[in-house]
């Protein structure tokens, strides 16, 4: 064998070996967040849930490719406390900054009282799913779902503009996530 030909065969197999490598081992890592993702979306009966905003919740950590369950799981639920975090300090904001009407200036008032646990109920999920407690881990996440988030956004009925809808659609369906990841952590599961 020439050397010219030697090399040649050296940057195929160079190549087939990184071939291998990104298409078995980085499809079969994906797998789960898109398996977890696909789930997620077809728990959804609303069909509130969109897939790629599933993806990039939980590639937000570069190592998540890596996960197996239980760590997208806990990734998810901190991504809910950053989520109500960050409403609860944009509340605080446009509160401070004075630019809403005076009407939407009231409302917010009252969602800062709305918010006002988002950071402890969503410590104590991710506290309670640590613990591998998935039956508790999902009541805050039910509080938020259902109390909190609905109780700022009917405030601004008849005919108001809730600056947070953007925001408080993304928690929403960061909760979703959550709920399923909890429901294929839980040992049952299937
Ligand atoms: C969350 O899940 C519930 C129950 O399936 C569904 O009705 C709702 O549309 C979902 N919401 C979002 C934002 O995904």
């Amino acid at each position: 064998m020439n050397s010219l030909c030697f090399s040649w065969m050296s940057i195929l197999l160079v190549f087939l070996i990184n071939f291998h490598a990104v298409h078995v081992h980085g499809a079969s890592d994906k797998d789960l967040i898109s398996t977890v993702c696909k789930k997620a979306v077809a728990d959804d009966t609303l069909k509130e849930l969109k897939y790629g905003f599933c993806v990039s919740s939980l590639q937000a950590d570069p190592k998540s490719k890596t996960y197996n369950l239980f760590d997208l799981g806990l990734l998810s639920f901190n991504n809910n406390l950053k989520k109500g975090l960050f409403i609860r300090s944009y509340i605080q904001k446009l509160l401070k900054d004075g630019k809403q009407s005076p009407n939407v200036m009231e409302r917010l008032k009252g969602c800062s009282q709305d918010y006002a646990f988002i950071g402890r109920d969503m410590e104590d999920a991710i506290g309670a799913f640590g613990s591998g407690d998935f039956a508790m881990a999902g009541i805050p996440l039910d509080i938020a779902y259902n109390d909190d988030i609905p109780a700022c956004q009917g405030r601004f009925n008849g005919g108001l503009t809730s600056p947070l809808t953007k925001y408080e659609n993304e928690f929403r369906q960061l909760l979703n996530i959550s709920f399923t990841l909890t429901d294929m952590n839980t040992p049952s599961y299937m």
